[in-house]
């Protein structure tokens, strides 16, 4: 029955879902995918999971592709993204309190492109309903003896909190998700909330680093576990912001680092319908930066510092040109958008060290 297959299946939601606007066709899906995971109407989406573990920061990848953050910003749909055969799967960003985002429409295809432009602005439910999603997911219960999933949950701000009190909002969160995370990422590079990427620059960072690494290490005592602390960076970086930033996360002790977010660059779709809109890029235009910018951190942080690789993947090759830039794992968003769930199993099969072990 190959109409049954997933990828078949994608193929023909794909002109459906497209034919709504980019923001409610997202949400028509993950209703869809909230509904029906752990349910026999997830066969829709599953996947057999190629298994090729990767210790990383002290945890074991199951394999080397990640779902990235802001798909699904309130952790409705985990277990229905562990079916699809992720070897992890980043939730949020959340910030302390529930809001709204910016005025929509805030989303825009570039399908010549294989692209997307949002300005979301982390509209999200707030980090209560956050965790209680969190807890109410199954996938480390029903791993079924295999190595279990892995879960980041992303960390933000609050659009309505000044930048100078940022620290507050990341603390809160910190100490909210800290239980419930096999990594947390204090994701400081979205474009959509004002100033927010200032926090990438010496001092500013220098300062959220230093509170959050301390707060860390109250939380390891108290929880009894030494969860790792990721960053995610913009692809807007010359090489000496890279270096910079590459040398306050070592200062700090940071166990990661997620390149790259959207770009606020327009050369590569001008001209094209939406090109113009605000918001962050994402796609197969921010490809090449985001591998620059994990080339250019590879070369300043050395071979063991993980590096988990993101922007652009839409096909097995892009998933193998992040390991070759100098990532050690990768993760997908408007891939899946455009290219649907069949992308997860192609790209970790590409990524695969031993073929033996598919
Ligand atoms: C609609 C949309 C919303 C996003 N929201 C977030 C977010 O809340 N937090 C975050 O860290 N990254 C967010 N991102 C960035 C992605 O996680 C990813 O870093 C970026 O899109 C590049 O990867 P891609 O080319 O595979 O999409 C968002 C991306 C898109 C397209």
């Amino acid at each position: 029955m190959p109409l049954l297959l997933p990828s078949s299946l994608y193929g023909l939601a794909r002109p459906f879902l497209f034919g709504f606007d980019p923001e409610h066709a997202h949400e028509i899906t993950l209703d869809g995918l909230a509904r029906t995971q752990n349910t026999p109407l997830a066969c829709a989406y599953s996947a057999s999971r190629v298994d090729d573990p990767i210790t990383l920061a002290g945890l074991t990848f199951p394999n080397r592709v990640g779902l990235a953050a802001g798909l699904d910003k309130n952790a409705r749909c985990i277990d229905a993204f562990a079916a699809m055969g992720f070897g992890f799967v980043e939730v949020g960003t959340v910030t302390p309190k529930a809001q709204p985002g910016n005025p929509k429409p805030r989303m825009f295809r570039l399908p010549q492109r294989d692209a997307l432009i949002n300005r979301l602005g982390f509209n999200n439910d707030g980090l209560d309903a956050f965790l209680a999603n969190v807890q109410k997911a199954r996938f480390r219960k029903s791993s079924g003896g295999k190595t279990p999933m892995l879960l980041g949950l992303n960390i933000g701000k609050n659009a309505a909190t000044p930048i100078e009190r940022a620290v507050d909002d990341y603390l809160a969160c910190l100490d909210g998700v800290y239980p419930h995370a096999d990594y947390v990422t204090i994701n400081i590079s979205s474009p959509n909330t004002a100033n927010l990427r200032t926090l990438q620059s010496d001092e500013a960072l220098d300062a959220l680093l230093g509170a959050v690494a301390e707060r860390r290490e109250a939380l390891a005592t108290r929880h009894g576990k030494r969860s790792p602390l990721f960053v995610k960076i913009a692809p807007d970086l010359d090489e000496a912001q890279v270096a910079v930033i590459a040398a306050t996360l070592q200062r700090h002790r940071m166990d990661g680092v997620i390149a790259t977010n959207t770009t606020l660059a327009r050369d590569a779709v001008a001209g094209l319908p939406h090109a113009d809109e605000g918001g962050g890029l994402s796609g197969a235009p921010v490809r090449e930066a985001s591998n620059r910018v994990i080339a250019q951190l590879r070369a300043a942080l050395g071979k063991d510092f993980p590096i988990i690789g993101v922007g652009g993947i839409l096909n097995a090759a892009d998933a193998k040109a992040k390991i070759a830039a100098g990532a050690d794992a990768v993760q997908i968003y408007t891939g899946l958008i455009y290219r649907g769930p069949a992308l997860v199993r192609e790209a970790a099969q590409a990524l695969l060290r031993d073929r033996s072990k598919a």
